[in-house]
C-alpha cells in the first residue's frame, strides 16, 4: 500500500476521551486530518475540543460503541458531514483481570462487547462509506496480548485475539476493494486503562516500562502513513511474540512465571 498523507482525511475515532485515543486525536488534527471522535464521557470530549488547536477539524459524539443505535449515529454523522470516510480507528477498549475460574460469563461478555463486537459491527456499518474514501483504511487498536496470551487476563486476551483474527481475515477479503486494515499492538501504556480495569488488581500490575500514550499514538500514525498492516509497539512485545513463534513451551513457562 502506498504512503498516505493525512491532510484532509476524514477519520472516525472511537475512545477519544482519554489515553491513546485522545493523543491520536490531537496528533492527527495537528497533521491536518478531520476527526469525528466518539466516547461516553461528554466532559472529557469537551475538554479535548477545548484543547485542540484547529477546532474546525474536530467534532465529537457522545456515544457508547456497544450500543447499536449509537454506532448507527456515528456513521450517520460521517455520512452527513463528509459523504464518505477515509479512516476508521477502532480504539475504544476495556480490560479485566484476575483468575478465569472465579470470574463469570457476564464479565467475559462485557469485555467481548467493547473490544470485539463493537469494532466489528462498527466496521460493518462503515464499509459503504469507506468504499467512497481516499486510500481507505480500518485501524484496529489491539495489544501485544492479541499475539500471546498471559495468565489473569483470559477475557482480555481472548477479545484481542478475536480482533486480530478478524483483522487478518478482513484485510485479505477487502484487498480487492483496496480497503486496508492495520492492526496496532501496543504494550503497557500509561493511561487510565488500569484504573478502570474490572477485577482485582492485586499488584501494581504491568505498568513497569510503560510507554506514554503520546508515543503509542505517534507510532500508530507512522504505521498508518507508511501503509503497514501490523505493528507491535515495543521491543519487549516483539521479543515475546518471536519467542512464542520459535519456542512456544519456553514462552508458556515465561508468561506463567511472570503472571
Ligand atoms: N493501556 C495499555 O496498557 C494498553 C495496552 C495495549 C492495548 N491497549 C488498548 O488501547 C486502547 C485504548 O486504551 P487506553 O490505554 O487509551 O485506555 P483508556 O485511557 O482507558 O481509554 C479507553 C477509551 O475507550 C473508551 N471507551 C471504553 N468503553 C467504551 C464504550 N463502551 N463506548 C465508547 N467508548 C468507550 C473510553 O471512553 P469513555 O469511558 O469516555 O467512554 C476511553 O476513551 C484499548 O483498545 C486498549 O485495549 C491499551
Amino acid at each position: 500500500m502506498a504512503r498516505r498523507k493525512l491532510t484532509g482525511l476524514h477519520i472516525l475515532l472511537t475512545g477519544a476521551s482519554s489515553g491513546i485515543g485522545r493523543e491520536l486525536a490531537i496528533q492527527l488534527i495537528e497533521q491536518g486530518a478531520d476527526i469525528i471522535a466518539v466516547a461516553r464521557r461528554a466532559d472529557r470530549l469537551q475538554q479535548l475540543a477545548d484543547t485542540i488547536q484547529r477546532p474546525e477539524q474536530f467534532t465529537y459524539l457522545v456515544a457508547d460503541v456497544t450500543n447499536p443505535a449509537d454506532r448507527q449515529r456515528a456513521i450517520a454523522e460521517c455520512q452527513q458531514r463528509w459523504g464518505g470516510l477515509d479512516v476508521l480507528i477502532n480504539n475504544a477498549g476495556s480490560g479485566a483481570i484476575g483468575p478465569f475460574s472465579t470470574a463469570d460469563e457476564a464479565r467475559l461478555r462485557r469485555v467481548m462487547e467493547v473490544n470485539f463486537f463493537a469494532p466489528v459491527e462498527l466496521t460493518r456499518l462503515a464499509l459503504p462509506l469507506l468504499r467512497r474514501g481516499t486510500q481507505p483504511i480500518i485501524v484496529n487498536v489491539s495489544s501485544v496480548l492479541a499475539h500471546r496470551g498471559v495468565p489473569q487476563k483470559t477475557e482480555y486476551c481472548a477479545s484481542k485475539f478475536a480482533l486480530h483474527g478478524f483483522s487478518d481475515a478482513l484485510r485479505a477479503e477487502l484487498a480487492k476493494d483496496k480497503i486496508d486494515v492495520l492492526l496496532v499492538s501496543p504494550s503497557t501504556t500509561a493511561t487510565e486503562f488500569f484504573d478502570k480495569v474490572e477485577g482485582d488488581l492485586q499488584k501494581p500490575h504491568g505498568r513497569f516500562g510503560a510507554r506514554s500514550a503520546a508515543y503509542v499514538a505517534s507510532a500508530a500514525i507512522r504505521a498508518l502513513r507508511a501503509g503497514r498492516h501490523e505493528v507491535i509497539l515495543s521491543t519487549g512485545g516483539r521479543l515475546l511474540v518471536w519467542l512464542d513463534r520459535l519456542c512456544p513451551p519456553l514462552a508458556d513457562r515465561l508468561v506463567a512465571w511472570w503472571g
